[in-house]
């Protein structure tokens, strides 16, 4: 299997009966696959995006790559934080790609410190800008955009068309508008595919690929899961088991779910599991809160709650086995740190020990732990992790009977800053 879930539950939740959910499981699993008028269309996703699609994508990556020193990728929410949590995840941590250039983001803060100084940082390279967005109209992304656009417009004249690309709705919208007019280059957005479930999609894929991460790679394990994934049955079902999983642990009155990693370049990949999650499931007063930790760093700051706070959470383990770099302690003649019986031992092993460790003694505390285990930290894994995560969302979302694909309450704080920023306006 390319991903396993496993589980450690105290006492009265051991006897987890997954049987019991096999009905409930089988129906949503039917109505999700008939769903037609339902933003379901990420289900395929791997399977309908076409080579010449995939071909297209890759061709505009190597000609920004060419022409450019950095991406910037103006975007929100889910037309956000999909490119960064895979471009970090597998970029180095202290350089780019050998075969990318720098990607920046911008457009998911209002700080107009971040904006100077992105736009100052940009004075001495070329870049090019891809403004990402499904409604063509989210107020953060569309200042940022405009900002953007007039400073592509003063460095490169009339050339700038050609550094500016769009990605939106394939049908409707002011960005696409805005994009018709002006003729810039556009990459399209299926019209059934809502902001985070769209990673798969040239959201999350343009971005991807410009860093120097094979693509590719990341589609082909996303069809893999697709593939392994679309089992009605629990049992053969990792997705299935782990919705299954998290609901069990939230009727019986978990109300937080700790994702967590031992691995830094993992953190972003948290951030767009809290979005995926909290947007589909936190609504009509329902649904588990998602949190994240990165360890060993938080197991000095909020290990300690996890440990022996209010039983409020479950923790839920994200870990790869192999690494394609690593370290070793050195064997020391002095050891006056006493440290020479972990000398040869590599870092990624004594971490691994660490995780080991924390799943025991959080697991001692009471704590009810998930693991979910992928063999590689590459691209094919992160591919398949995204879909099971995805898979695993709408699920969990329809076990606890709300729509996992609309977020009717970020509208309300949408009208708050429209309001206000109109009456500031009209006083002034
Ligand atoms: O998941 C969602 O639908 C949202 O988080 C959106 O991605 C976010 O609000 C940005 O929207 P848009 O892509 O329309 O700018």
């Amino acid at each position: 299997a390319y991903l396993n879930l496993t589980s450690k539950f105290n006492d009265h939740l051991s006897n987890v009966n997954l049987m019991d959910y096999a009905f409930s499981i089988s129906s949503i699993h039917r109505f999700l696959e008939e769903a037609v008028d339902e933003p379901t269309g990420w289900l395929y996703a791997p399977l309908n995006m076409t080579n010449e699609e995939t071909d297209g994508i890759l061709a505009l990556a190597r000609e920004i790559v060419e022409n450019a020193d950095v991406l910037v990728v103006i975007g929100i929410g889910g037309s956000y934080l999909g490119a960064r949590a895979v471009k970090e995840a597998l970029s180095p941590y202290f350089k780019k790609h050998s075969n990318g250039i720098d990607v920046e983001f911008v457009g998911q803060n209002l700080s107009g410190t971040y904006i100077k100084q992105l736009i100052e940082s940009l004075q001495n390279r070329n870049f090019y800008i891809n403004v990402i967005s499904k409604s063509g109209s989210t107020l953060e992304t569309s200042i940022a955009f405009r900002v953007l656009r007039h400073y592509t417009r003063e460095r490169y004249g009339e050339n700038c068309k050609e550094r500016i690309i769009v990605t939106t709705d394939s049908e409707k919208g002011l960005l696409k508008e805005i994009a018709d007019i002006q003729g810039y280059r556009q990459l399209d957005i299926p019209s059934n595919i809502g902001g985070r479930y769209s990673l798969l999609t040239p959201v999350g894929l343009l971005p991807i690929s410009v860093a120097g991460i094979d693509i590719n790679q990341l589609l082909n394990g996303s069809y893999q899961a697709m593939i392994d994934l679309n089992e009605a049955d629990l049992e053969k079902n990792a997705a299935y088991r782990y919705a299954v999983l998290r609901y069990e642990l939230y009727s019986h009155g978990y109300q937080v779910e700790l994702l967590a990693s031992f691995e830094p370049s993992l953190v972003f990949i948290h951030e767009w599991w809290k979005q995926l999650f909290g947007e589909s499931e936190g609504k009509e007063k329902k649904g588990l809160f998602p949190a994240s930790v990165t360890y060993p760093t938080d197991l000095h700051s909020l290990g300690q709650f996890v440990q022996e706070g209010n039983p409020l959470l479950f923790e839920t383990f994200l870990h790869f086995k192999c690494f394609e770099e690593d370290y070793s302690v050195p064997f020391t003649e002095l050891d006056d740190d006493y440290l020479n019986f972990l000398s040869n031992r590599t870092f990624n092993d004594i971490n691994a020990i660490s995780e080991e460790g924390t799943v025991l003694a959080h697991a001692e505390g009471g704590v009810p732990i998930i693991q979910i285990e992928l063999e590689k930290l590459d691209a094919f894994h992160v591919g398949y992790l995204i879909y099971f995560f995805m898979k695993a969302c709408a699920i969990s979302a329809y076990l606890i009977d709300v729509n996992p694909f609309n977020q009717p309450g970020v509208e309300v704080y949408k009208t708050k800053i429209t309001d206000l920023l109109n009456e500031e306006t009209i006083t002034n």
